[in-house]
């Protein structure tokens, strides 16, 4: 390669350019990285938050944000649980500034995730306050639920932030194809079920209506409506959403078959979600064990993530590319004086 001196002004600029593109790239690779490892982490703590509720170690603080007035309380199990969640979240909280700050300092990366960046910070924010309602409320069932959809609403939001920097770090901004409007359709329609399934869902366990019907199939001795007001309306209306949101699952896998960057992943969806419904009919059957509560509890979290990366690929592909190249070479130009 010519040594800097050797080259002409555009020959120079050019490589600057080309040289701050790779340093971008290299960035949002690492970055990258960085949120999806958090995007691992929120998923456990979804799943710690829901063993702390079916362990019944909500209000084992009894106080927000300290436990019995202090940052470090003497341990039992319950309290050992309930502390170690919220010490778990503050830990995130940190790592997930951190990641935020550097990547909003980049240009390049700020106008490809900023105001995904920025929409973490306030979900993550109202999900501190309704951690801390969820306590001072002592767990009534609105905060319940409302921090059950906004801590996925996190981790979704997170693997945006992921999905771009990495397909930013590869160079393809957008998506080779673009997906046709009907499948983008289907898409949408399995994320708005899924959302108020997950709604339905922490009412029913908020509402301890998990055996409001015992039986399943039927929702008691054979009789599959016997009711829809109070807790067996809910626990008949998780059920029914739950069996169309399957059915608009499966349709979009099917549907999806010849679309390469969708078919894997819609698949995946509709494979998770027949899981799921084992996994809810289980928790009937024995009764809602704890185990299964927290595999039920996991699993919908798992959707949420695969969900979200469907409307990511369905949607960005409407999306224009984004100008990197004209910030590298701003940048370089600026560099080059
Ligand atoms: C189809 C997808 C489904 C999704 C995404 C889903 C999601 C959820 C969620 C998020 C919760 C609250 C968990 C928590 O608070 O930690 C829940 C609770 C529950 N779900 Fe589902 N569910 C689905 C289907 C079903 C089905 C078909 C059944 C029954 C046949 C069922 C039975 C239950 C029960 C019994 C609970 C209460 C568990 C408890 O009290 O701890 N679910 N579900």
């Amino acid at each position: 390669m010519r040594h800097e001196s050797e080259l002409s002004p555009a020959e120079g600029r050019a490589r600057g350019s080309a040289e701050s593109l790779d340093a971008t790239r290299a960035r949002a690779r690492r970055l990258g990285a960085g949120f999806l490892a958090l995007v691992a982490a929120t998923f456990g703590l979804i799943v710690l938050g829901a063993l702390v509720r079916a362990h019944g170690a909500g209000l084992a603080c009894p106080d927000w944000p300290l436990c019995f007035g202090e940052l470090v309380p003497r341990f039992d199990f319950h309290i050992a649980f309930e502390w170690g969640h919220r010490a778990v979240a503050g830990t995130l909280s940190l790592a997930f500034a951190a990641l935020s700050f550097l990547t909003l300092r980049e240009p390049a990366l700020r106008e490809r995730v900023g105001a995904w960046v920025w929409a973490a910070v306030a979900i993550l924010a109202l999900q501190v306050v309704l951690g801390g309602l969820t306590v001072l409320h002592l767990l009534a069932a609105w905060t319940v639920t409302s921090h059950l959809v906004t801590g996925n609403a996190f981790a979704a939001t997170l693997l945006c932030i992921a999905l771009r920097l990495r397909a930013l770090a590869r160079g393809d901004v957008a998506p080779a194809e673009a997906t046709p409007p009907a499948l983008r359709a289907l898409v949408a329609a399995g994320g708005v079920l899924l959302v108020l399934q997950l709604v339905l869902g922490g009412l029913v366990s908020s509402q301890y209506a998990g055996l409001a019907c015992p039986d399943w199939p039927s929702c008691a001795d054979g009789v599959f409506f016997p009711s829809l007001d109070g807790v067996m309306g809910l626990q008949i209306a998780h059920r029914m959403n739950g069996y169309a949101l399957a059915a608009t699952l499966l349709a979009t896998a099917f549907a999806a078959r010849g679309a390469p960057a969708l078919a894997r992943l819609t698949a995946l969806a509709a494979t998770a979600v027949l899981l799921q419904i084992a996994l809810g009919v289980a928790n009937v059957w024995l009764r809602v064990p704890v185990e299964i509560t927290a595999l039920h509890s996991a699993g919908a979290a798992a959707l949420v993530l695969l969900q979200t990366a469907c409307l990511d690929v369905a949607f960005r592909s409407a999306l224009p590319a984004p100008s990197l190249s004209r910030n590298a070479g701003a940048a370089a130009a600026r560099a080059g004086g």
